[in-house]
């Protein structure tokens, strides 16, 4: 059964999870705080990303601006095409996401123009879903927050709507830092802001979410990847575009070209064991792949990672092959070159369209520029003289138009050692926020009211709990000096010592905690305390020297069984 998402809300913003933004304001729909409970589940999830990607996937960390200038998000296309269409009832004001409101009405409303969606809309007879007024016609807005640089004019700029183009935009510097080879990979985790229509799913729907972006730059004409073989049996749910839901081996997959190549599958499988890693239910995810009308502009093949959670199923991930677009968008707006070398095994003669000066015309036109107007055709790339009746070109600052009898474009063979590449990228990207809130929901149980969050170790903000089960008699003391033991060997615990025992393991419960040690009067005679696991509710007894060890075995996945003695 599914579970009522505010129900999970209410238990975030009670255990210090998830606060709404600028509450005593009246909040702000899309804005959330992270409690110091939901900032530690965030940070532990962002770790063991790091973690695979970094460590595992020798991926580049880095850590750009959230502002950018006006240029970048021309380049990426986000200024002419990041916009979704909204509707605003003209009796209450509420806005709302046009495309959402048609569905069920059309296979991907998204994809509708504003006077198609509007005709259909207006058909179908849909009305304001808070108050059953009229709906306006539906209007296209740009989802990035406009913002200024410097004084005065100042510099038109934006917040990033996605990390992944300050990686872009990086690309020489990350391929200079990887020793100029491909593929070559760079990650980021951070904010992103997106001004949403209207954002009322919790955490699902942001203006304000973290990403976790991975750009992996590849040849284009090389998308094998040799870790796939280690993987390639690895068997992920699919949802593919054309055919029936699958359950196949990834090799399979690729071969029957469903999936597009090795990299984008291996990536697919690396998202997929992250997934299960931090603890989501795989009975409850899936791959589903875009259609070719939902695909964004840039992408030969997309595949999301859903969860299916209280709001259904919920793209949590995007692993997408962006082929060249977007390196070759900043190339050509920027004109950096932004191009990889491939270096041939042997230099190879090739024939090559060049242009070549003529003087003879050059020096009566141009008299003593002439030598310089000479210099900068033969820098020009054959293309961009080839057919033309006049070419222009930058003389110390000045732009002069050379006509086209002052040159010519031949051909020339020459050795050449390499050739340049515009990198094609495969991205995975992750919405942190969401990943974190579905977990929530696949790991929350209610039985009799009582609430277990079963978090694995790996993610708990709070590892193990530590109780005297009396504060007096010396209890105390000694419980403190194992909490003081634990906080030492890196082990996020928390110490308590008020209320019933039963009420203190129900607390740790309700947020999570794998396992908590109780001291009491056996402790002061035989040295031993209970450890008890929230899953089962099952205790053993330890030394109190070995807590540590054994509580980081249970957070490292080890079995309580396993702690088990023969005795026991
Ligand atoms: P949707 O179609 O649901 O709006 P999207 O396709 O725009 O999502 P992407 O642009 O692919 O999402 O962003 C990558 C990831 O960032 C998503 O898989 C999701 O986890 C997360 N994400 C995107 N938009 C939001 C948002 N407004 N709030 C929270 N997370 C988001
Ligand atoms: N970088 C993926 C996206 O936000 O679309």
């Amino acid at each position: 059964m599914r579970m009522d998402p505010q129900e999970l809300l209410s238990l975030c913003k009670r255990r210090g999870f998830l606060w709404p933004a600028y509450d005593i304001y009246g909040s702000v729909a899309g804005l959330y705080d992270y409690g110091p409970l939901g900032a530690a589940l965030k940070n532990n999830i962002e770790d063991h990303w790091r973690r695979l990607y970094v460590q595992g996937e020798g991926f580049q960390e880095i850590s750009c601006p959230i502002v950018a200038p006006e240029p970048v998000f021309k380049a990426s296309g986000h200024v002419d095409a990041f916009s979704d269409m909204y509707v605003e009832c003209t009796k209450c004001g509420e806005t709302f996401r046009a495309d959402h409101l048609a569905a069920g009405l059309h296979a991907n409303p998204a994809s509708l123009g504003e006077d198609e969606l509007g005709k259909m809309l207006r058909e179908s007879g849909v009305l304001c879903p808070e108050c059953g007024g009229g709906l306006t016609a539906p209007k296209r807005f740009n989802l990035m927050f406009k913002t200024s640089i410097g004084a005065g004019r100042g510099k038109t700029a934006y917040l990033r709507p996605e990390t992944a183009q300050g990686m872009f935009v990086n690309f020489s510097q990350v391929y200079r830092y990887g020793r100029e080879k491909l593929p070559v990979g760079a990650v980021q985790i951070g904010r992103a802001f997106r001004n949403e229509i209207s954002p009322r799913q919790g955490l699902i729907r942001l203006r304000e979410l973290n990403m976790m972006e991975a750009e992996l730059f590849v040849h284009p004409e090389d998308k094998s990847w040799p870790k796939f073989r280690d993987v390639r049996a690895e068997v992920v749910p699919l949802v593919p575009n054309k055919g029936p839901p699958s359950s196949v081996a990834l090799e399979e997959a690729v071969k029957a070209g469903v999936i597009r190549n090795e990299v984008l599958a291996y990536f697919m499988w690396l998202t997929y064991k992250f997934a299960l890693d931090i603890g989501l239910d795989p009975k409850r995810l899936r791959f589903r792949q875009h259609e070719s009308t939902e695909m964004a502009h840039y992408a030969s093949d997309c595949w999301d990672l859903e969860a299916e959670i209280g709001y259904g199923w919920t793209e949590l991930v995007g692993v997408a092959d962006r082929g060249c677009f977007d390196v070759k968008a900043h190339l050509d707006h920027s004109g950096a070159d932004l191009t990889s070398f491939e270096r041939y095994d042997e230099p190879r003669e090739v024939e090559m369209e060049v242009v070549k000066p003529n003087f003879g015309a050059l020096g009566p036109l141009f008299k003593d520029k002439s030598k310089l107007i000479a210099e900068a055709l033969s820098k020009l790339p054959a293309e961009a003289a080839k057919d033309q009746d006049k070419v222009t070109v930058d003389v110390e600052g000045e732009a002069l138009v050379v006509p086209s009898s002052c040159y010519e474009v031949s051909k020339r063979k020459e050795k050449v050692s390499g050739r340049k590449l515009v990198p094609h990228v495969i991205e995975p990207s992750y919405g942190v926020d969401r990943l974190l809130f579905s977990l929530l929901d696949h790991v929350y149980s209610k039985k009799d009211e009582y609430i277990v969050l079963r978090l694995k170790g790996l993610v708990a903000p709070i590892k193990v709990g530590v109780f005297p089960l009396m504060a007096r008699d010396g209890l105390g003391e000694i419980a403190t000096s194992i909490f003081d033991s634990l906080v030492k060997a890196g082990i996020a615990a928390y110490y308590d010592d008020s209320g019933s025992i039963g009420r203190r393991y129900a607390r740790m419960d309700e947020i999570g905690t794998p396992c908590c040690v109780t001291v009491d009067y056996d402790t002061k005679s035989d040295g031993t305390v209970t450890v008890r696991d929230r899953d089962s509710a099952e205790q053993v007894r330890v030394k109190k020297e070995e807590v540590a060890e054994v509580v980081k075995a249970l957070i490292s996945g080890a079995s309580f069984e396993s702690l088990r003695s023969p005795q026991d």
